[in-house]
């Protein structure tokens, strides 16, 4: 490997060197952070690939790249979003399609050298060559993550991971969108090679050679392990037709139709299955032309921006604003909130002192941290040694010590004012003058609980959700006196937790809490209409919500939204009172899922063992017929409100409750606003966020919709001001 030279270095996207034969094409778009396809990345790679055919001295490419933990990470979003009509997108996947074709039919063999991520067109790419060498980096992962765009791979990807590792494996991939660890996909005989990082090269030239000597690679996976189930599924007809109509039903169980991406990803395949390449080629560039232009593509690439710009959002607008070093953590309360708090943190690098009132709490509040840890282990996302270096970063007391060495307390202990004042005096009088006290409360203004501070600047509000550890949102509250610092270390802690963060000012139920009473009330107002329970979730759920609101009230707790309920109704008046039938369901002794007596029926789950929580997403539950006794309501068997207009009602209370906090400065954007609702409530993502369901609805018909039922319901539905002005003018919130 001695005699390398430089053929060109001119190439502002790929550098290309010969190294014993082999061209070794560096991919490095210099003016970007990640390699994506482009345009101009594709003219790139069809002339590596016309250059390497005519050029004697070439026996064959490595294709790898020279962004220090990453490949390809798909194609470029902005290329798409220029796509204006159907046919443009279709012609951006032929041409992609192509490039992939002459790559796989190079005379010259290409051999991809992945190290990083390699996403979307950047997987297709790898998976187009001859041979696929990963390393052994935890970073190294492979997916195809279009679906969570409302897009498909176009580029003939699928096809060729299922002609790697099977229909189901493809199927699965291409379905969620998740990623694939370089080991697993060497098993399952997507990659043909695993080494570690620091060969990588030497290990891709060396198989470029051989395949170029015309040496055959030993099988990706040997077909005789296959276990005879996957060789019915895969390899007879009768099987595939049952895989893909098992698939289909799981899908659209899942999308309520709600995204169209999903089943075009089951008819490229099943097209391939069926009829072979050629058929799923020309079906998956139609589609993807006509996914790029769609309203579900749009409003999710939107989501897909919000989140990156958040990324890069400090949380304060002043410039000059730097986050406070944050090294150390102390958290108060180890439950439920606490424990999974302490764990995202020790995740994050940060040492972690759990303090509870004895020790039983703290012996709890680790058993929560290891118990998220071993899971992690047994999923195989993190090693032993792993999981013991960050368990080594947890500690849990009764008393202040360590509290001198802490940068950051976040308390989760019980909700109750007089309590957190305590707790607040306690830090202050253990802790170092420069400790921000963030608090996790639900519901209590911050500046209220600031109000026991001798240093309100340094409180603030870190709302984590439940459970913390999958709950991707994190709302940081800034009160009238907390400080830009404070705000901004807040937020630097939070995505260091690998949280999306938003900040929001101080209040009643905040944003997020604020904008869920009226939307669950609503759904309370129906069950005490009697409409059915599951009626109503069933209509909210095929809307897109993940869960129904009246299956969510039992998560949250019954007797937790009927303590929220009148402290809403304080603060904002009769618009945000709840039914009073829910006292009923209170004195009914009624909490919800924690005490197995809600909404639903929670009994039969028990008998189900360890996996009853899993068991219990795929089967329906049942709801418990007695909480109408209860209510005092008889359920309508028929001529109740339709499933559209369960959905305007309640939907469109969390619209208008948005509007009422965007029109009083809550937020710092509607961006906010939007991602808000839906990484931490579950707004359905395709629809955008309450904003984006506003402008693309059009704040007239809204209005008109919120008038109709202030007509049938009275002040609970009294248009926000913001909605009357937009519905008037007819101007949009987004521009
Ligand atoms: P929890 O009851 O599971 O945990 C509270 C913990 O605080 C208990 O382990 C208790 O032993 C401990 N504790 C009580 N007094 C203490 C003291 N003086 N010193 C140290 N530890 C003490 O409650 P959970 O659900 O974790 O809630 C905690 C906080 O988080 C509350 O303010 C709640 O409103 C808020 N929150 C809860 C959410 C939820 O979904 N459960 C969501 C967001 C916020």
């Amino acid at each position: 490997m001695s005699d390398a030279n430089v053929i060109s270095d001119t190439n502002p996207l790929i550098r290309e060197e010969l190294k014993d034969g082999v061209l070794v094409a560096t991919l490095d778009d210099k003016g970007a952070v990640f390699n994506t396809l482009t345009v101009a990345l594709g003219e790139a790679l069809g002339g590596l690939v016309a250059r390497a055919a005519n050029d004697l001295a070439v026996k064959a490419v490595v294709l790898k790249s020279g962004k220090p933990d990453s490949f390809i990470v798909g194609a470029n979003i902005d290329m798409l979003a220029a796509a204006k009509t159907a046919s443009d997108a279709e012609r951006l996947a032929t041409n992609g399609a192509a490039l992939l074709l002459a790559i796989e039919q190079s005379p010259k063999p290409f051999v991809a050298a992945v190290h990083g991520q390699a996403l979307g067109g950047g997987f297709e790419i790898a998976l187009a060559c001859k041979a696929l060498v990963v390393s052994d980096d935890k970073k190294t992962v492979l997916g195809l993550p279009e679906v969570q765009l409302g897009l498909i791979p176009g580029a003939g990807g699928l096809v060729r991971l299922a002609k790697r590792a099977g229909l189901a494996v493809a199927l699965d991939h291409g379905l969620t969108g998740k990623n694939l660890r370089a080991s697993k996909a060497k098993k399952l005989g997507v990659a043909d090679e695993l080494c570690p990082a620091a060969v990588l090269d030497r290990v891709a030239i060396e198989i470029a050679q051989k395949l170029a000597r015309g040496e055959a690679l030993p099988p990706r996976k040997e077909k005789l392990q296959a276990r005879a189930t996957e060789l019915f599924l895969e390899d007879t007809p009768m099987g595939r037709a049952l895989l893909f109509k098992k698939a289909r039903e799981a899908t659209l169980k899942k999308t309520h139709g709600n995204y169209p991406a999903a089943e075009r990803i089951l008819d490229v395949l099943e097209a391939y299955a069926k009829h072979g390449e050629a058929r799923a080629a020309e079906l998956e560039a139609r589609a993807f032309g006509a996914l790029v232009v769609s309203d579900t593509a749009h409003r999710l690439i939107e989501i897909f921006h919000a989140q990156t710009a958040l990324k890069k959002d400090r949380g304060v607008d002043a410039k000059d604003i730097k986050a406070l070093p944050v090294n150390h953590v102390t958290v108060l309360g180890g439950g439920l909130m606490g424990g999974g708090i302490a764990f995202v943190s020790a995740q994050a690098g940060l040492t972690v002192r759990i303090k509870e009132r004895d020790d039983l709490g703290a012996g709890r509040g680790l058993k929560h941290v290891r118990g998220l840890l071993d899971e992690r282990v047994k999923r195989r996302a993190m090693s032993r040694e792993e999981r013991d270096q960050v368990m080594a970063r947890v500690t849990a007391t009764t008393d202040f010590s360590g509290m001198s060495r802490t940068d950051l307390v976040v308390e989760a202990v019980f909700e109750d004012l007089a309590l957190k004042h305590a707790i607040v005096r306690d830090v202050e009088a253990h802790a170092p003058e420069r400790t921000i006290f963030a608090t996790n409360t639900s519901s209590i203004p911050i500046g209220r609980i600031a109000e026991a501070s001798k240093h309100p600047e340094r409180v603030v509000g870190m709302h984590y959700f439940s459970p913390v550890h999958k709950m991707p949102l994190l709302e940081v509250i800034r009160a009238a006196k907390t400080s830009d610092e404070v705000v901004a270390t807040a937020v630097a802690v939070g995505k260091k937790q690998g949280k999306t963060v938003i900040v929001v000012k101080d209040g009643v139920g905040f944003y997020t809490s604020r904008i869920l009473s009226p939307y669950m009330n609503e759904a309370a107002y129906l069950v005490s209409e009697g409409v059915p329970v599951d009626v109503i979730d069933e209509a909210l759920v095929a809307w897109g919500f993940p869960v129904g609101p009246v299956a969510l009230l039992d998560e949250v707790g019954i007797d937790v939204a009927a303590h929220v309920g009148p402290i809403m109704m304080e603060a904002f008046g009769k618009r945000l009172a709840p039914p009073a039938t829910m006292l009923a369901l209170v004195k009914d002794d009624r909490k919800g899922r924690k005490n197995r007596r809600g909404f639903y029926v929670y009994d039969e789950e028990k008998k189900k063992g360890p996996f009853a929580f899993a068991q219990n997403k795929s089967s329906k539950k049942r709801v418990d017929e007695s909480v109408y006794v209860a209510l005092g309501v008889t359920p309508k068997a028929s001529g109740g409100p339709t499933p559209e207009e369960i959905v305007d009602r309640c939907a469109l209370q969390m619209v208008n409750e948005a509007l009422h906090c965007f029109g009083e400065g809550l937020l710092r954007s509607p961006r906010d606003g939007d991602v808000g609702a839906i990484f931490g409530l579950g707004f359905p993502p395709f629809r955008g966020g309450p904003f984006r369901y506003l402008d693309a609805k059009g704040a007239k018909s809204v209005l008109a919709r919120v008038r109709a039922f202030e007509d049938r319901f009275g002040e609970r539905f009294r248009p926000a001001p913001l909605l009357v002005e937009l519905g008037t003018s007819g101007k949009r919130i987004y521009g």
